[in-house]
């Protein structure tokens, strides 16, 4: 009897997605929160592309991070893995230029994720990656990286634990009940936390939250803490109460020029957040860098995730393909960072983005001769093919045609850059058919 109530639990337990807890988040931002600056959400946007780390004591394991805690992994096992945690080859300033390299301007680590386990030097829980074999402050030093190399820094705090005796939920997947917690006491840990990551390692571009269980009418105080402590941060969504930008998870939002907003995507083949091991394999460079694209095309950012292996390194694989999309961004790098969405909405194959008086349109078909696309409220003064070969663009009353030569086979993304009579701001969005 106890075997089948066990294992239904676990079925159970297996079918509920992270998703399934955020479906009932808001995504607007709360009346009686502090709102962001517009310096602030400018300076945040124009980075258009940063890395998101996914890393702990569960590294170790190859399951996920937080969810595989009473899952695949036993409770008992998984909260005595950071004993085990020594990763020796952890080097910050690595870690740091494998972003710079890959083109990515902002970096948000797991400082604790769903599993309670703290990256760094907290007094509020031993619980901590002081008491490691390792016992090197792993924030401290990714943070001071990254301000060496010109990199922002933002923290990703998990709003559930399902580690600590306070929260009212537990593991697996946060769907047990404790007999006795103490939400309040919990939510103070949470501001506590919080409240060292900004003062001990800030300035930061973000504080990262996520699966606000039980934070509904709290996460206010979240936002209007963080406001305080640093004005010119931003909050993500998932607070409890909303927050400054929107986050789809492993899709690319739609476009929006009025609600920021960041899809955070894996480079892992099987999108895995926290290392999946050797096998796990990489997304291909056409992927990864349609992801950026049709991301930055529809005014968002993207948070593409990699995630360490336990003895510290990004493993050459994934490493590898972020330099070969660093590597594009390099030679074509204008037409993305700093920019903003539109006017020109993004379809399947086709993005638009645009700064100044320019526009650059993004072709994701290969070897396209002639494109068509609605005329612009503007006249070109020039038409150039960022990717080499000849554009002849001319307008009629309702249409642009483009004439592109040689089609070319080989390029991902076709980039045409044309200058505008006029700011490119100033153009109302244009629905694509
Ligand atoms: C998913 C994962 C979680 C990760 C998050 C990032 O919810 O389950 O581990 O932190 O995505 O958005």
């Amino acid at each position: 009897m106890k075997t089948t109530i066990g294992l239904s639990a676990l079925a159970l337990s297996l079918a509920i997605t992270s998703q399934d807890i955020k479906a009932a988040q808001p995504s607007n931002f709360p009346a009686n929160a502090a709102p962001p600056t517009d310096a602030a959400i400018a300076n945040w946007r124009a980075k258009r592309y940063g890395m998101f780390i996914h890393w702990g004591p569960v590294s170790l394991t190859e399951k996920e991070i937080g969810w595989s805690r009473g899952n695949e992994t036993p409770i008992e096992k998984y909260d005595n893995l950071y004993k085990e945690f020594n990763p020796t080859k952890f080097n910050a300033d690595e870690w740091a230029s494998i972003a710079k390299k890959a083109g990515m301007r902002y970096i948000v680590l797991t400082t604790k994720h769903h599993d309670g386990f703290c990256l760094w030097d907290t007094k509020l829980t031993d619980y901590n990656i002081m008491n490691t074999p390792f016992k090197r402050d792993v924030v401290k030093e990714l943070a001071e990286a990254c301000k060496k190399q010109g990199i922002a820094f933002g923290a990703y705090y998990s709003t559930c634990d399902w580690f600590h005796p306070d929260f009212p939920l537990t593991s697996p997947g946060g769907k047990t009940h404790r007999e006795k917690s103490d939400i309040n006491s919990y939510n103070k840990y949470l501001l506590g936390q919080i409240e060292e990551l900004i003062t001990k390692y800030g300035p930061l571009i973000t504080i990262w939250n996520d699966v606000p269980q039980e934070f509904k009418g709290r996460g206010v105080n979240t936002i209007n803490l963080v406001r305080k402590l640093q004005p010119d941060i931003l909050i993500n969504n998932r607070t409890g109460d909303g927050g400054d930008y929107d986050t789809p998870e492993q899709k690319i939002g739609g476009f929006n020029m009025d609600r920021p907003w960041e899809s955070c995507m894996t480079v892992s083949a099987h999108n895995n957040w926290a290392w999946g091991g050797e096998k796990d394999g990489v997304k291909s460079l056409e992927a990864c860098l349609r992801m950026l694209v049709l991301g930055n095309g529809g005014d968002g950012n993207i948070l593409l995730n990699v995630g360490p292996t336990p003895e510290g390194i990004i493993a050459p694989e994934q490493a590898n393909r972020l330099k070969d999309v660093g590597d594009w961004l390099e030679k074509y790098g204008e037409s993305l960072m700093d920019t903003r969405g539109g006017p020109y909405k993004p379809t399947k194959d086709f993005a638009c983005t645009r700064k100044d008086s320019t526009i650059y349109l993004h072709i994701l078909k290969r070897g396209v001769g002639d494109f068509k696309l609605p005329a612009l409220p503007a006249a070109i003064v020039s038409a150039k093919l960022l990717t080499g070969g000849k554009v002849r663009a001319s307008q009629t009353a309702t249409e642009l045609s483009l004439s592109i030569s040689p089609k070319n086979p080989k390029e991902i993304d076709v980039i045409v850059k044309l200058e505008l009579d006029k700011a490119s701001m100033e153009i109302a969005p244009i629905d694509v058919k």
